[in-house]
């Protein structure tokens, strides 16, 4: 294994997209921003230098960063920002993994920019448990607004509405051809006849879950968030933000007389509007002969993809369910078979009373907030996890996260009047190696919605989920123990459950929280504190010199 280095200057950058131009932060003047190239076990080492007048913070999404989680990156949890005219390097090695994952700011919604993906080899000499593709090709979607990201958050968290949708989706950072101004901002994936392409596609959308399918070709999916699984062929797919899906795409064999739209449009379950518009790519086999003489040849036949309805949950929950381990003896699955700790999480909306001489947007004149056991997150001033490594934890978190036991309650049925929610920074503390099963519950108080939860600092296995209330007396004797799929992000069904299954072997502060980055703001996140183990290699080495001071 190796150490690779990489150089991550935070910069401006002018953009047009949709006819319009608007200033950006970017890492090195790219959007979307640099691929990292590993391979497991390698080090990686990225120093980032922050140019623009705005904190800054990266997150590897999905790396597990074990033994490392001052290099995971979430700001006010792991580090204070890094400051306009500062730097930090991030260090960490991958263990264990290999497949897709991707990096991104993690502070406010400069998410929208600045990300980019993170392709992990297998070590040299491991074949991949699929034939060697052709070409290996990221496909990232993304959302994009006219106006800027950082007023339309500010701006929803002051009303306590909801924020504006965005103006379009993107693949590869372009929207597009069948939004205005974008035939030629289209992403375009030139293929080969005959050949298996292996897709790393990625969802850095902020607040979409996203169908995907190309037209006339079939997908296999046979990796998610950097776990291999039993590869199944698909038309379409489902991808929440944070997720990451490996697919291999065989092309036909012969050149077809046809050009291929690829499309991704989201699947909502919530009330509210959304982002109803679709992205396009194409699909373009390279000039076979002078037949073809241009390239997506516009007199050829055009060949659009059938992607389910918005809200098509029964795809998403049968998509959902074909998802498996591998579980063989090169890649088994490790789930805990037995359990130290049962936690249940409710997760959903709720209200904030709004301030007085103010009008707010949300139910009844209310503001909304998101919750998790009815606490709505608050970021604190200082980082959690310096203040826990320094013992300086007064006044900054309160180890008094809300137990709530599982007790039948409709968490489906009509909504209390009164949802207001607590507001605090509230962690959940648990010591080194617990077996941890969590039931994740939405409580559709006020709608039901699908939650894409992030656990950062781990892999999750999930092995159980249902529509409705969680019943701890029948449901637990369904749970699939043998190859349950491992990932770091999963979407909890609109007004149903899932359990997961992990091995708190990571001491630090870990953050949890709903991927679709207007529920993070209103606070649908959490932090899990897993204490230092008593042997010397189970404790957090302390922190590097350059951590970023608040
Ligand atoms: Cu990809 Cu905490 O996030």
């Amino acid at each position: 294994s190796i150490t690779r280095h990489y150089q991550f200057d935070i910069q401006m950058k002018n953009v047009t997209r949709l006819c319009q131009t608007k200033s950006i932060v970017t890492v090195n003047g790219q959007f979307p921003g640099p691929k990292i190239v590993a391979r497991e076990g390698d080090r990686v080492v990225v120093r980032v230098i922050n140019h623009v007048p705005y904190n800054i913070s990266l997150h590897w999404h999905g790396v597990r960063q074990l033994f490392s989680a001052w290099a995971d990156g979430p700001a006010y949890i792991t580090q204070c920002p890094i400051q306009s005219g500062q730097s930090y390097v991030y260090k960490f090695t991958i263990v264990g993994q290999r497949g897709t994952l991707w990096w991104h700011a993690h502070i406010s919604w400069l998410r929208a920019t600045v990300y980019g993906p993170i392709v992990i080899l297998p070590k040299l000499g491991i074949p991949y448990p699929f034939a060697k593709p052709y070409k290996e090709i990221p496909v990232i979607f993304g959302e994009w607004w006219k106006a800027d990201t950082e007023a339309i958050i500010s701006q929803a968290l002051q009303t306590g509405g909801g924020p504006n949708v965005s103006d379009a989706y993107t693949i590869n950072g372009l929207p597009g051809l069948l939004y205005n101004c974008s035939a030629k901002d289209t992403f375009k994936l030139k293929v080969k006849p005959g050949k298996t392409y292996l897709l790393r596609i990625i969802n850095a959308a902020l607040n979409d879950e996203l169908f995907f399918s190309i037209a006339n070709h079939s997908l296999e999916i046979v990796e998610v968030d950097a776990v291999y699984v039993k590869p199944f062929t698909t038309k379409a797919l489902l991808i929440t933000p944070g997720q990451t899906t490996n697919v291999l795409l065989t092309t036909h064999a012969q050149y077809p007389g046809a050009n291929f739209f690829m499309e991704a449009r989201p699947y909502v379950t919530g009330q509210g509007t959304f982002d109803n518009t679709t992205v396009a790519g194409i699909l373009e086999y390279e000039n076979p002969n002078s037949f073809y003489s241009s390239s997506f040849n516009k007199n050829l036949p055009l060949f659009k993809p059938t992607l389910p309805v918005f809200n098509d949950t029964s795809f998403a929950s049968n998509f959902t369910n074909k998802l498996r381990s591998l579980a063989n003896t090169q890649y088994p699955a490790n789930v805990p078979q037995t359990v130290d700790r049962q936690f249940f999480f409710t997760i959903g909306l709720g209200t904030n009373p709004c301030p007085k001489n103010q009008t707010c947007q949300g139910p009844n004149g209310t503001k909304f907030a998101a919750t998790v056991n009815n606490v709505s997150f608050v970021l604190p001033k200082e980082a959690l996890l310096q203040s826990h490594f320094s013992g300086k934890s007064n006044g900054v978190y309160a180890s008094n996260f809300p137990i709530i036991p599982l007790m039948p309650f409709n968490y489906t049925g009509t909504p209390p009047n009164n949802t207001f929610v607590t507001n605090g920074t509230k962690v959940l503390v648990i010591p080194f190696n617990t077996s941890v099963e969590l039931v994740l519950q939405d409580t559709s108080i006020l709608g039901a919605e699908s939650h894409p939860l992030h656990l950062h600092g781990f892999n999750f296995f999930a092995v159980g989920q249902g529509f409705g209330n969680y019943n701890p007396a029948k449901d637990p004797a369904k749970f699939n123990l043998v190859d349950p799929v491992e990932r770091n992000t999963i979407g909890v069904p609109p007004g149903g459950w899932v359990a997961i299954r992990f091995l708190a072997d990571n001491p630090g502060v870990w953050f949890m929280h709903c991927h679709l980055e207007v529920h993070t703001s209103w606070g649908l996140k959490m932090a899990w504190l897993v204490l230092d183990g008593n042997l010397p290699n189970q404790k957090l080495p302390p922190p590097p010199s350059d951590l970023p001071k608040c």
